[in-house]
This record gives C-alpha cells, sequence and structure tokens, in this order.
C-alpha cells in the first residue's frame, strides 16, 4: 500500500483545489492512499530560529508526515502570478532536513491559468531536491462552484483521468 500526503494550496472552504485532491483520494487505485494533510493554516511562519528542537508541533507533524510518505501530490492556485504564501511556508518547513529529499512529487491543477505558479512551484520543489514527476493532471475547475465542481468531479470520464493520474505516480514511486 502506498502511502500519499496530498497538500491543497488553498484555505478557502469552498476551495477546487482541496476539492481536486479529495476527489483523487477517493478515486485512487486500490493499493494506493490519498491523505489530505490539513494542517497548512495552522503552520507558524517559517523561522530558521525555530528549527530542530525548537520545531513547532505542527511544523514538526507535517515534517513527519512527509518523511513517512511514499509521495506527495499538491494542488494550488496562483496568487499574483506566485505560489500562495501558506504553501512556501509549509514547503520552507522542510527545506533544511531530509524530508524532500528524493520524495517523489505530483503537480495537479484545478485551474487552466496558473502558470507562473506551476513554474515556481516545480523550480521550488526541485531546488528542495523533490523528485518532480513529469506527468501530472489538469481538470479545470477555475470560476466553478458547487454543485457544478462536484458534478465536474463525479463524470466518468474524469474519474478515470484521477484514477490513471494517482495510477502513473505510484508508477513512478515505484521506480524510484
Ligand atoms: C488574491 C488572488 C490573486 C489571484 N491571482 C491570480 C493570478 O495571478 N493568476 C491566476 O491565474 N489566478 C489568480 N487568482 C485566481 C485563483 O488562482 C483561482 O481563483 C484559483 O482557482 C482558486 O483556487 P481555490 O478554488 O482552490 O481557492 C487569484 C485569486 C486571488 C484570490
Amino acid at each position: 500500500m502506498l502511502n500519499i500526503i496530498a497538500i491543497s494550496g488553498s484555505l478557502r472552504a469552498a476551495s477546487t483545489n482541496s476539492a481536486l485532491l479529495a476527489a483523487l483520494a477517493a478515486n485512487a487505485p486500490a493499493d494506493c492512499r490519498v491523505q489530505l494533510y490539513d494542517g497548512l493554516g495552522r503552520l507558524p511562519i517559517f523561522n530558521p530560529n525555530d528549527e530542530s528542537e525548537r520545531t513547532p508541533p505542527e511544523a514538526a507533524r507535517l515534517i513527519e508526515m512527509i518523511t513517512r510518505a511514499d509521495g506527495v501530490i499538491i494542488s494550488c492556485p496562483e496568487y499574483a502570478h506566485g505560489v500562495p504564501g501558506g504553501l512556501k511556508n509549509a514547503l520552507d518547513w522542510l527545506v533544511s532536513g531530509e524530508a524532500a529529499i528524493d520524495k517523489p512529487a505530483m503537480l495537479v491543477h484545478a485551474s487552466p491559468r496558473s502558470l507562473y505558479a506551476r513554474a515556481a512551484l516545480a523550480e521550488i520543489m526541485r531546488t528542495m531536491s523533490f523528485a518532480l514527476y513529469d506527468g501530472g493532471l489538469e481538470i479545470a475547475l477555475l470560476g466553478k462552484k458547487s454543485p457544478e465542481v462536484e458534478n465536474i468531479l463525479t463524470e466518468p470520464a474524469n474519474r478515470l483521468v484521477m484514477h490513471d493520474a494517482v495510477a502513473a505516480f505510484a508508477e513512478f514511486i515505484g521506480t524510484r
């Protein structure tokens, strides 16, 4: 059983990125457990003075989750052509330690735009030594609201695309 952690870069209650990750979890192959990380909004702002023995509990939990995970899936919005601060903050807590080193990671997208954030996130994660999977997935949910979001994410064709994307990522993890 592969243990995959999914992180949404949006804290919005009706986040399309979070909805996409929840749908990926629901449609993952039987041998993959996709668990959504729910602590992004509780992480203190990264401060290198607070690392090691002073690491705050939520940051320690994130580091432990990523360390134990076989892979990471991220879906995030773009804010002002950048990666959302909350997500960058979470990644900053992972820079110094070993958690990200060679950790397979896949980026998925709920918006057909966000090209700056995609490129920046890929650059950040490669710099952190994540093993970034070339494939990914895009399901256009930009500007959509409930129940249209749920309708799109439960379309059989999209369920298959999500299943296949996680299966392909699992295969990539298997080659590492
Ligand atoms: C403050 C703010 C800034 C944004 N800036 C951009 C941007 O620069 N480029 C872009 O493509 N979308 C931008 N957007 C749109 C969001 O990326 C888009 O609404 C995203 O799909 C929201 O994700 P969510 O539904 O998971 O919250 C911005 C949205 C907000 C709230």
